[in-house]
This record gives C-alpha cells, sequence and structure tokens, in this order.
C-alpha cells in the first residue's frame, strides 16, 4: 500500500463568489482525504482560486475594479468558505502566486525549446462576448455555444500547443491505463473527442487585447491564456520541479473535477505532461452537476445556493451528509431544501441521532453513567453480532470509498445503524432491567451497543467529522486521538469498564418542514431554531450538581472601568473591574470579538472567587463570564442596574 494521497480540486474562476456546486467538489476532495486519513496515509489537499484571463477583466470592470483588487477579494471569499464545512487546505494556492507564475514560465520555456509550441497565424471564428475562437464544430446552430451570438471570423497570430502530436499516444495511454479517468463513462467521452483529430491548442493572448496573464518568457508581447496557466497550478502547488512534497505526492495525484471541465483534464493536461516530461496523474474523477429545477446550477443562470446561508440554516455536518448521500458521483442530481430536509429526518435525526440518545439514556439510566463490566469477546447476543456486523460495514465502506461511490460507502454504514436499531428493540433492555436475571444480558447489549457506536463514529468521519468528533466525546474518546484509523475501528473492546461518559445530546434535531418554510416566507430568515439547536450541540453537558455544590461558586456583579490589549496576545483583554467592595484586574479571552472600549461602564458577571493565575504575566483575579465559541463571543451583562458586588444566584 502506498503511504503518501494527493487530492486536488479545480481551482475556481474568481469573476463569481463561491455558490454550492463549488463547495460539492471541495466537500468530496474533503471527504476523500479524509478517507485516506482513515487509511493512516499521509495526505496533501489542494484548492484555489484561477484569477487570470478576461472573464475576471470584465467581472472586475462592471465592478468598478482593478482585476487584481477584485481577485483579491473573490479569492478570499473562497478561502474563507472552506473553514465553514470543516475543510483545511494544505495549500490555498492562487494563479497570482509568485511561485506559480515562475512554474508556468518555466514549462512554457521548456515545451518551447523542445519544439512542441509554435508561432502561427490563425484565422477562426471569434465570439467578442466571450473573447474566444471557436471551430465550427463547437457552433450550435452556427452560433456561440455559451452566448448564443454570431461569430465573427478574424486573423490573429499567436502561440500554439502541438496536441495533434500526441493523439494516439494518450489513445494507447487510456487503453492501458483503464482506470486512469473515473467514472466509465467519461473515459468513454474522452475517448470519443479522441476519435476525431485533435487541433492544435492555441495557449496565447496578445497583449494589445489581455494584459491581465502571465507573460510568456519567449516572447513578452504575449499572455499565456487559461489552461496553460491554471492546469500547471496541482505541480506549482508542491514546489516542481523539486522538493520533498513534489516527489512524496506527485506520483498519487487525484483529481476531482465535474463534467464542465473534462476536456482540458482529460486530454490537455495529460498531454501537456507529457511533453514535459512529467508522470502523468494517476486518477481523474468526474462528477455531474448539482440542479436546481431541471437547470446546472451556476452564476449566469441565477439560480445558485449560497453555501454559507445554508450552512447557518442546517449545519456544516448535515449538508456535508446530504450531498454525498444523495448525489452518485458522476451523474446530476437535483438540489432542493425539500429534499434536504427528508435525509435529515430520516437518516440523521432518526437513524443515527436516535440510536445515539436513546443507547445513551438507557446507558445513563440503567448504569448511571459508567460502563459496565462487559466483555467484547462475548459479541454474539440475542442472535445479533454486532463485532461481526462492524466488520461488514468496514469492508463495505472502505471498498466504496475507495471509488468515490460516497453515497454506497454511507449506506453501508447507515446499514449497519439500522442493525444497531432493531437490535435495541429486539433486545428491549427496558425489559431486561426489570428481571433480577437480565442483569448480564443487559451489560452485555450496552456495552455492544457503546462500541458499536465508536466504530460508526469512526465511518462517518470523513463525511460528517463534527459530530464524529462530538460522538467520540460521548463516548468516553478522545476526539484529538486518531480514533477513526480503519486499524483502530477494526479492533472491538474499546469501551473499558469502569470508564464514566458524560451525558448523551440530540445529535440532530428532527426539523418540521412545515415550520421551516413558514419562517421562510415570514421573515426570509428560515430554519433559525435549526441553527441555534446546531451551534449548540457540541458541547456536552457537565456531570449533574447540587445547590451545595453551586453555592461555593461565588459570581459578582462588576462594573467595567478600563480595557486595554494585552500585547502579544491576540485573544486577550485586560480588564479592570469594580467589584465594589474592591477593585481587580480580569484578564478575558474576547479580544478577537470585542474592541477595548465596547465593555467601559457595563455590568458584567464575574467569578469572584477562583484562585489568581497568570496569563502573559499579568495576574488575572476572577473571570469574566462570556459565551464563546470559534466564531463570536458575547459578554453577559446584566440587563437591569445592579450595584457592583452583589451576588448572582
Ligand atoms: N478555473 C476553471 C478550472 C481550472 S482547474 C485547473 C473553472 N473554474 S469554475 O469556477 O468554473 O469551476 C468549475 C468547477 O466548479 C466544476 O468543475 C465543479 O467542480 C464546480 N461546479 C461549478 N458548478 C457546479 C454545479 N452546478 N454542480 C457541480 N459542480 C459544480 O472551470
Amino acid at each position: 500500500m502506498t503511504s503518501a494521497f494527493y487530492i486536488t480540486t479545480p481551482i475556481y474562476y474568481v469573476n463569481a463568489k463561491p455558490h454550492l456546486g463549488h463547495t460539492y467538489t471541495t466537500i468530496a476532495a474533503d471527504v476523500a482525504r479524509r478517507f485516506h486519513q482513515m487509511k493512516g496515509k499521509r495526505t496533501f489537499f489542494l484548492t484555489g482560486t484561477d484569477e487570470h484571463g478576461d472573464k475576471i477583466v470584465k467581472a472586475a470592470e462592471a465592478n468598478d475594479m482593478e482585476p487584481h483588487t477584485y481577485a483579491d477579494k473573490i479569492s478570499a471569499l473562497f478561502k474563507e468558505l472552506w473553514p465553514h464545512y470543516w475543510i483545511s487546505p494544505d495549500r490555498f494556492i492562487r494563479t497570482t502566486d509568485a511561485d506559480h507564475v515562475a512554474v508556468v514560465q518555466r514549462i512554457l520555456q521548456e515545451i518551447y525549446d523542445a519544439g512542441d509550441i509554435y508561432f502561427s497565424e490563425y484565422e477562426g471564428l471569434y465570439c467578442f462576448d466571450c473573447e474566444q475562437f471557436y471551430g465550427e464544430r463547437d457552433l450550435v446552430d452556427g452560433k456561440c455555444p455559451d452566448h448564443a451570438k454570431e461569430t465573427v471570423p478574424i486573423k490573429e497570430s499567436n502561440y500554439f500547443f502541438r496536441m495533434s502530436r500526441y493523439q494516439q499516444w494518450l489513445i494507447d495511454y487510456i487503453h492501458e491505463n483503464p482506470d486512469l479517468i473515473q467514472p466509465e463513462r467519461y473515459k468513454n467521452e474522452v475517448l470519443g473527442f479522441l476519435r476525431e483529430p485533435l487541433e492544435d491548442l492555441c495557449i496565447s493572448r496578445p497583449k494589445s487585447r489581455l494584459q491581465w496573464g502571465i507573460t510568456l518568457p519567449f516572447d513578452e508581447r504575449y499572455v499565456t491564456y487559461v489552461w496553460f496557466d491554471a492546469l500547471i497550478n496541482y505541480i506549482s502547488a508542491l514546489g516542481y520541479p523539486n522538493g520533498e512534497k513534489f516527489e512524496t505526492f506527485w506520483p498519487h495525484v487525484h483529481h476531482v473535477v465535474a463534467k464542465d471541465i473534462l476536456k482540458p483534464h482529460g486530454i490537455y493536461w495529460p498531454i501537456m505532461l507529457k511533453a514535459a516530461g512529467i508522470k502523468i496523474y494517476k486518477h481523474l474523477f468526474v462528477h455531474g452537476y448539482w440542479n436546481v429545477d431541471e437547470s446546472k446550477m451556476s452564476k449566469s443562470l441565477g439560480n445558485v445556493i449560497d453555501p454559507i446561508e445554508l450552512k447557518e440554516s442546517y449545519g456544516s455536518d448535515a449538508i456535508r451528509y446530504f450531498l454525498m448521500r444523495e448525489m452518485t458521483f458522476g451523474l446530476d442530481s437535483s438540489f432542493s431544501e425539500v429534499a434536504l430536509i427528508n435525509r435529515i429526518n430520516a437518516d440523521l435525526a432518526n437513524d443515527l441521532g436516535n440510536l445515539f440518545s436513546r443507547v445513551l439514556a438507557m446507558f445513563q439510566k440503567y448504569f448511571k453513567g459508567v460502563v459496565p463490566d462487559w466483555n467484547p469477546e462475548e459479541s454474539r447476543v440475542m442472535g445479533f453480532d454486532l463485532k461481526a456486523g462492524a466488520k461488514q460495514a468496514i469492508a463495505d465502506f472502505t471498498a466504496e470509498m475507495e471509488n468515490f461511490a460516497f453515497h454506497r460507502g454511507l449506506a453501508s454504514v447507515w446499514e449497519y445503524i439500522g442493525m444497531m436499531n432493531k437490535f435495541v428493540d429486539t433486545a428491549a433492555p427496558w425489559e431486561l432491567a426489570k428481571q433480577e436475571s437480565g442483569q448480564e444480558r443487559l451489560k452485555a447489549v450496552i456495552g455492544n451497543l457503546l462500541e458499536g457506536l465508536r466504530v460508526v463514529s469512526g465511518l462517518i468521519y470523513p463525511v460528517m467529522p463534527e459530530t464524529s468528533a462530538t460522538m467520540q466525546v460521548h463516548l468516553g474518546q478522545d476526539p484529538d486521538h486518531e480514533f477513526y484509523l480503519v486499524d483502530e475501528l477494526r479492533k472491538w473492546g474499546f469501551i473499558q469498564p469502569g470508564a464514566r461518559l458524560p451525558k448523551g445530546i440530540s445529535l440532530f434535531p428532527r426539523l418540521d418542514p412545515d415550520a421551516v418554510f413558514a419562517e421562510d416566507k415570514a421573515t426570509g430568515k428560515h430554519a433559525a431554531e435549526t441553527k441555534k439547536a446546531q451551534a449548540q450541540q457540541y458541547t456536552p453537558l457537565e456531570a449533574e450538581i447540587s445547590l451545595d455544590d453551586f453555592s461555593g461558586i461565588d459570581l459578582r456583579a462588576a462594573t467595567v472601568e478600563t480595557a486595554e490589549k494585552l500585547p502579544k496576545a491576540d485573544k486577550l483583554l485586560k480588564l479592570g473591574v469594580n467589584l465594589g467592595f474592591e477593585k481587580r484586574t480580569v484578564v478575558a479571552g474576547i479580544a478577537e470579538f470585542y474592541e477595548p472600549g465596547d465593555l467601559i461602564g457595563k455590568t458584567v458577571v464575574v467569578l469572584a472567587n477562583l484562585k489568581p493565575a497568570k496569563l502573559r504575566g499579568v495576574s488575572s483575579e476572577g473571570m469574566v463570564l462570556a459565551a464563546l465559541d470559534r466564531e463570536n463571543a458575547s459578554v453577559a451583562v446584566l440587563d437591569r442596574p445592579m450595584p457592583p458586588g452583589t451576588r448572582l444566584k
């Protein structure tokens, strides 16, 4: 088994902000990356933005901006989107990055020196709207396929890449490497293109027509055009031609794209690599389109779904699950919120969420939160063998995920979840609990169920990383440990007798579609309740305490009198607070969200009997209470005037 895995997405044009189509591809690549992490591989994940060319110049002009400022702005929207979906690329490349530009020029020069780039006068049919030449064959009813406008024959001198020379080589290469392009239908489509004579590729534009590009190293009157710039990102990102990264990852590169850019990836790119003497990529995985009301989701049709709004309403994991479960990789799918809600309710709230909360609730009820003494060797209980079921689920899941059949991979996990739900119904722990003689069996039932849930939490890691970590915490496991490794999942018996587990939670609240859409009409902001529930879902509840325990916690009203940032500490604010009977210094980790002046004069809540602690050299004498997550903070303030020093109880 190879130990490295390199996955790429297309680099997206910066002529419009990201939509759910881009998000799907990037999630699919992230899922594949996480799946290979499960197999213990070292992975590299690349995404980024494609910034040169006249598309971008036009979009910038329309927004009254310079191309580079416009590119900065839109590129940042892509970059900032990915963390919302738990995606962290190893590199976010921009075609305006200096190291990328240098590699493009280097390769152009090499191929030019080798004689595969030549200068020639070209006469073609030009569309002024897309600023592109078309061949007779590309036209639809004699017009530009994109704009349905008349094309104009024009003559222009340009540089061409001699692709025709490699046509037979590529046909043979694809036959010799039958899994190069997947699924099979796209391999056949590429072979179909190759049945017609391959035209040489025009790779330049004169600067008189376009300046926003990379200058040809052998003729500074020209810039290179689109594909010769963009495709090379896949190697420039790794530091081609040298370096450990390139050597480690390039031999294991997998590209993910949608069918719109099959031709550049299935034909131009392998030929460019061959001409430059670089090993051909390992696999090209091609998926279909997300449609809305029968047409492709795209900016020009104005039917795009905003991924941030969607995540705010439903949560990242639910959407990741829906996109991966609903689309058969390679085929088109339709997006609708009704379908999304149905999946959330059926698969997430009902099957997985219900299983998780009822197992944990029974565990709390019958064993008071302490794992009973169960024997993992005895996995066959009342006709069900959850250990064997897990083994089967892992085998089916890994086989499907290997081939990007994400929907089938998930289906095999859900089959196992179904088996566990049936086991609960059949074993009826509530009956066993009533009988003296049922106690041993009850331990075995709950022990095996907890262990089965641990396996499920690992198997959903690629698609639902957030839920996976939440489940781990509630099963008493360490979410920072590589719990998802397939080798670990294959073992049975991690849930240790004697371990104390926190209370269960509802992983996915059920959505009422009527309420979701009713709210939608009235306020334009639907599913707000769901959003709240999702945001709160992953901090487990602490163990129960008594009123006596609480009386040891001394909370006081305090007025903020001074506030300043602590030097060299991005997150910390130093506050001077007045507790009435004394003044104190308190350091609060809220500086990312509050300007020092924001809190002056407010009456906040301070944990006043907390042992002082030194933070960055400052003694903090108490703690200001605040609601805090990764994206925001809100300091607790009293809603009516109260004298400082008043106790909260
Ligand atoms: N810049 C080029 C790619 C260069 S790669 C070396 C480009 N950019 S793009 O912004 O148009 O992105 C196209 C890609 O976005 C598709 O291949 C696909 O990954 C994704 N999608 C855009 N719309 C989509 C759908 N409606 N459905 C599925 N994927 C979609 O082409």
